[in-house]
């Protein structure tokens, strides 16, 4: 890839033609400054995968028109469309219906018996963990006209696909044949969830980080799965402070297997068959 520069604006131009070509220049210490931006920000560690995230962040930048790292820290500076860009192209959403069931499953029981009404999904990808409560629980008891669960996540593309809610064989290849029959049309090779459960949804772009979290009011239940495995301890520990502050008292936080190594502060720990889940002590 190279970009153009007209002759009159190179500094040095020895080539007879009009145009002189610029050779990238990605050097990995000039992506110091977009790592930092993306950690300080977002949360995201990538030192793990530094030299396989720095390709993806080259390969986006060559395809945006810019020839190295500093010029593409810069740019993002002045775009925020830009900065969503990389952000989508940098996250990973790999998620699918039915994940860690038996923890919707408790989910479900409680919503239906304790009356659960306002449940978060923070990350929700493309939505599969949102569509999954409502599945399970039309399958086995019935939807509370109450209900409502929200679904928030930083990357625009996810939350797209979650409000249109066409999905992939693999993505739904967990469901049991008849949930798919009775809840999903099939568009193409594509599996589109119907619109009478669209009803009790919503998706909005929102960072766990950003200081106005706690404006999208209390919830009974918080689902944080599977986003806190680029997070560092500290950020882990920021990230479940930022979801305690949505959660009503004695409400309850589902969190990823793999995702802390601590009990968070303020909760206590439950277990239920094989799953572990936290509940927000309600203060004396
Ligand atoms: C693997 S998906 C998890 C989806 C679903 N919760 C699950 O368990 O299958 C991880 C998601 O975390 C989102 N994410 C990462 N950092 C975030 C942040 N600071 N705020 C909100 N979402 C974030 C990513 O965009 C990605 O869609």
């Amino acid at each position: 890839m190279f970009s153009w520069l007209k002759k009159d604006d190179a500094e040095e131009n020895t080539e007879k033609s009009d145009y002189v070509t610029i050779e990238p220049d990605f050097r990995d210490s000039d992506a110091r400054e977009i790592l930092d931006c993306i950690k300080e920000e977002y949360g995201l560690d990538y030192r793990r995968q530094e030299a396989v995230t720095l390709r993806k962040i080259e390969r986006f930048a060559q395809k945006h028109g810019f020839d190295s790292f500093k010029a593409l820290a810069n740019a993002i500076k002045n775009s925020k469309s830009l900065e969503t860009s990389l952000i989508n192209s940098l996250t990973v959403g790999e998620t699918y219906f039915y994940r860690e069931i038996d923890q919707i499953k408790i989910l479900a029981q409680k919503i239906y018996t304790n009356g659960y009404s306002r449940v978060l999904s923070a990350p929700c990808s493309s939505g599969e963990e949102v569509y999954s409560i409502l599945l399970y629980l039309q399958t086995n008891h019935s939807i509370p006209p109450s209900l409502h669960i929200t679904g928030i996540d930083i990357n625009t593309e996810a939350l797209s696909r979650a409000q249109k809610g066409c999905y992939s064989q693999r993505s739904v290849s967990q469901l049991p044949a008849d949930i798919i029959d009775n809840h999903f049309i099939q568009k193409d090779r594509e599996y589109c969830i119907k619109t009478a459960l669209k009803r009790y949804t919503s998706f909005v772009y929102r960072n766990i980080f950003d200081p106005q979290f706690h404006l999208l009011g209390k919830f009974d239940a918080v689902l944080s799965r599977n986003m806190m495995i680029y997070f560092t301890d500290d950020e882990k520990r920021r990230a479940v402070s930022q979801l305690q502050s949505v959660l009503k008292p004695g409400g309850l936080l589902f969190l990823g297997h793999a995702d802390i190594s601590f009990v968070p502060e303020g909760f206590e720990k439950l277990h239920s068959k094989s799953t572990i889940y936290y509940r927000l002590k309600e203060r004396k």
